[in-house]
């Protein structure tokens, strides 16, 4: 038995990796594995980037951490620098550093209910977020997410936060057309602020394009404009959980630029330090951070690892690396290449029911039926047998099964290294349709 609390979905042994390079992780049975979704959406420069270890050991030589109350370093702030200034230094004006998602966005919850009791408004304490999505697993972003099985064991803890729906373009409202899309779903928000009490409403929660929890979901045009629209009316703030979507996974540096729309608070993580460290940040508009330091001095955030150097020269390098070479521009090019390889390889098929997404963020729905848009039963476990053909054909996986209400709809993910060529591309489109259609007959045949 491994002492290991590992997070293997059905206590299932896992495969014991020994090293990795670029998208390959490399197993101890010989076995070589391309990285489909650079672990969960993290990867931005692939493994094992040789500037990006060798300025974390730099690093680590010179002074592996510094307390961040008692005093700066260079590194925390030229990373706050390119932070600003990739995200819009005309509009952001504040960086707090954390070690995970789920602490940047308990920070982003914590600013907003500080700025609004700086502002004299005490009353504004309750948070709006949406469904199928997933803000982090402490107490306070379970609640605003909404991760049906991730939160079910935890229910009698939650419940202050309140949820609209997620945008759904290929399983849309019923009788709205897809002009109209936008409108319903802002209308959906001012009606929740209205129910809980505009007066009470601290911030909207989102992720400007739904990552894991939702299989991708690209919102429809004129979404963000619509939802800051209605954020403004009421004096909401708006926050952009850009943890997954940011830092140019969705072919630009953050999504909302998609829509030109700037959040009052955005958190980011993932391709920020892109798996060398833990680090996540906390970034605040201007006018949010003002407001603060103007009431309070600063913050209200201490913590152990805010800014840990270390993981800020990580992130300090991996930004560096992403301006240098143009990846966010490259990440645009090959989502238009992949979503075309995509369509061509698998558009085909009969269990597949959408391909959507954006620059290196894609999601494969699997339905029983392409014309009903029907989902598999829960009980075939199609994402599994998923993952476990495409480990038998050599390839690391994401996916997930509950993305039409919390118990159906299957889907598989591809969210790979930025720095991933044509060929390695190519490599992993061909897997996915291999995995797909092995997972879907052997599904067929258990039914
Ligand atoms: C959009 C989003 N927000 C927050 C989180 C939580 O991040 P972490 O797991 O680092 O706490 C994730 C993780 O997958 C995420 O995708």
């Amino acid at each position: 038995m491994s002492y290991w609390i590992s997070q293997s979905v059905d206590g299932a042994p896992l495969p014991k990796a020994t090293h990795a390079e670029g998208l390959y992780v490399y197993g101890e049975d010989g076995q070589c594995y391309i990285d489909s979704t650079g672990g969960p959406g993290l990867f931005s420069l692939g493994h094992g980037h040789p500037e990006v270890t060798a300025a974390v050991k730099d690093q680590l030589d010179r002074m592996a951490y510094g307390f961040s109350m008692t005093f700066t370093t260079d590194v925390v702030e030229e990373l706050s620098e390119k932070v600003v200034t990739a995200a819009g230094a005309d509009h952001f004006g504040g960086v707090f550093y954390s070690s995970s998602g789920s602490e940047a966005n308990e920070h982003a919850l914590k600013a907003a209910l500080q700025y609004h009791l700086a502002n004299g408004e005490p009353e504004r304490t309750r948070f709006i977020g949406r469904r199928l999505s997933w803000h982090g697993a402490t107490l306070g972003v379970l609640d605003v997410g909404h991760h049906p099985w991730r939160r079910s064991l935890y229910e009698d803890q939650l419940g202050r936060a309140s949820h609209v729906s997620a945008p759904m373009l290929y399983r849309p409202p019923e009788g709205v057309a897809p002009e109209d899309l936008a409108r319903h779903y802002a209308d959906e928000l001012d009606a929740e602020i209205g129910r809980v009490g505009a007066a009470h409403v601290a911030a909207f929660i989102f992720e400007p394009i739904g990552g894991g929890t939702g299989g991708i979901l690209p919102p429809p045009a004129g979404y963000a404009q619509a939802m800051r629209a209605v954020c403004d009316e009421h004096g909401v703030l708006m926050i952009a959980d850009e943890i997954f979507c940011g830092v140019g996974r969705s072919g630009k540096w953050r999504a909302l630029e998609h829509e030109d729309v700037q959040p009052d608070i955005m958190t980011i993580a993932k391709g920020l330090s892109g798996g060398y460290m833990p680090l996540s940040a906390c970034v605040l508009s201007r006018a949010v951070r003002e407001t603060i330091d103007g009431a309070y001095g600063n913050l209200e955030a201490a913590r152990t690892y805010s800014g840990h150097t270390a993981a800020c020269a990580a992130g300090r390098a991996v930004l560096g690396i992403i301006e240098r070479d143009g990846l966010v521009e490259k990440v645009a090019r090959d989502g238009i290449y992949l979503k075309e390889r995509l369509d061509r390889t698998l558009g085909q098929d009969d269990a597949v029911g959408d391909i959507r997404g954006c620059g290196l963020m894609w999601g494969i729905e699997l339905v029983k039926d392409r014309d009903t848009k029907e989902p598999f039963e829960p009980a075939l476990q199609v994402w599994k047998r998923y993952r476990d053909a495409a480990l038998e054909n050599g390839m690391l996986s994401y996916q997930g099964g509950a993305i039409i209400d919390g118990e159906r709809g299957d889907y598989a993910l591809l969210t790979p290294a930025y720095t991933a060529t044509r060929d390695e591309l190519d490599e992993i489109v061909d897997k996915v349709a291999l995995s797909i259609r092995r997972s879907v007959e052997s599904a067929r045949a258990a039914a």
